[in-house]
């Protein structure tokens, strides 16, 4: 079985980390986000992974030579010169999609996180028996979504609107698609939308089924949401009583942490934290709901919640981070600084405290 996976844009929603790498690459508790899904597809049985890209794809092709080995998947990339949207790239990589089995395929947003229940989803394909499924869940704010308005009983969709103006339902499309061969002949090669040109007809056809995904979904392509994204995420961890979870007296909640990282002594972490490779947290240091990417350290005393602290940046004793600070990659927040949000572009060191969430260049 193949997949693809939409990787193009430029993360803009994600800086200043989509700075120092593409968003797919961008660690989500502890592994590039693109990685979680990656494991998921090879974990049901997928063979090739089509990475359909429309920036740096040197930088993502390298980083994944490793795991293609590691993880015993063929990891190819499909190259537009354009941004082709989220239909147009399918039509790019028709060839590599489709081959002799006539087997439906996979196709995954990039920014979206879950438990990807695939191997349900494939049964409920072969269920319903129409030319595509797609996974829905329910939401608060459905205009920012594709919406689906779907029949309980048999998840026949009756229609797909992308970000609604007008409330039409709560659940909403949750990028994750398992689609017939024949799909493919509704594709040209063009800029073009899956959600806008291509959705509604097979509904309008009524060959398009939904699934109400079971478990958390969040699509973590913007700050806010990616600390809820971590929460849920842990938090699923806890309900398979996973072994990833640490524990001890220091420990407060759901919290992961590298077995590289060095915790000194007095700290207190958690909940919702993710402590990643290399990390060193100094003694007496307080995270909450917060992520601490590959190479950090945080000094004596410095207290850190609701932000996230990017690769190889460091802040400095008794320093006190919160409300959404997003420090890009190396940057050093001095010693006895307040930080309260916005967003320190890469390689930047503050030495005087941000009282208002601001943008630091
Ligand atoms: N290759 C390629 N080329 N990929 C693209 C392009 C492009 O031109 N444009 C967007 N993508 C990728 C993004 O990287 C992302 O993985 C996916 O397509 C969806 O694009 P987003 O920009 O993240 O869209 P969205 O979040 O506003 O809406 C989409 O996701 C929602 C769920 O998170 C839609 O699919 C909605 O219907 C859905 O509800
Ligand atoms: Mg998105």
């Amino acid at each position: 079985m193949k997949a693809l996976i939409l990787v193009g844009g430029f993360g803009t929603r994600l800086r200043p980390l989509t700075l120092s790498f593409p968003k797919p690459l961008v660690d989500f508790a502890n592994k590039p986000m693109i990685l979680h899904q990656i494991e998921a597809l090879k974990a049901i049985g997928v063979s090739e992974v089509v990475l359909a890209i429309n920036y740096q794809p040197e930088v993502m092709l390298n980083f994944l030579k490793d795991f293609e080995e590691k993880l015993g998947i063929k990891i190819t990339c499909s190259q537009e010169t354009e941004p082709l949207g989220t239909a147009g790239p399918l039509a790019l990589a028709r060839d590599k999609l489709i081959d002799e089995s006539g087997e439906p395929f996979f196709v995954l947003n990039s920014d979206v996180i879950s438990e990807y229940p695939l191997k349900e989803m494939i049964e409920f394909h072969k269920s319903h028996g129409g030319e595509a499924s797609i996974m829905v869940t329910k939401v608060d704010e459905p205009s920012k979504y594709g919406v689906v308005v779907m029949e309980e009983k048999t998840g026949k969709v009756e229609k797909f609107v992308e970000k609604p103006k007008l409330f039409v339902g709560n659940k909403i499309n949750a990028g994750i698609y398992l689609l017939n061969p024949s799909v493919l002949d509704r594709i040209e090669l063009r800029p073009t939308s899956i959600e806008k040109e291509v959705f509604p007809k097979i509904a309008a056809e009524e060959k398009l089924y939904a699934m109400v995904l079971p478990g958390f979904w969040m699509d973590i392509g913007q700050p806010k949401d990616y600390i809820t994204g971590l929460r849920l995420y842990l938090d699923s961890l806890r309900k398979k009583s996973s072994p990833k979870l640490a524990s001890g007296a220091h420990i407060v909640g759901n919290v992961i942490v590298d077995e590289t990282a060095k915790i000194g002594e007095g700290c207190l972490i958690g909940p919702d934290v993710a402590i990643g490779p290399g990390c060193i947290v100094e003694s007496g240091v307080r995270l909450s709901r917060c992520t601490v990417m590959r190479g950090v350290r945080i000094k004596k005393h410095a207290c850190v919640s609701s932000s996230i602290i990017g690769w190889h940046s460091t802040v400095g004793q008794w320093a006190r981070v919160e409300n959404m600070t997003i420090l890009g990659e190396d940057v050093h927040v001095c010693d006895e600084i307040y930080t309260n949000g916005g967003v320190i572009l890469p390689h930047k060191e503050i030495k005087s405290s941000i009282l208002k969430p601001e943008i630091v260049m």
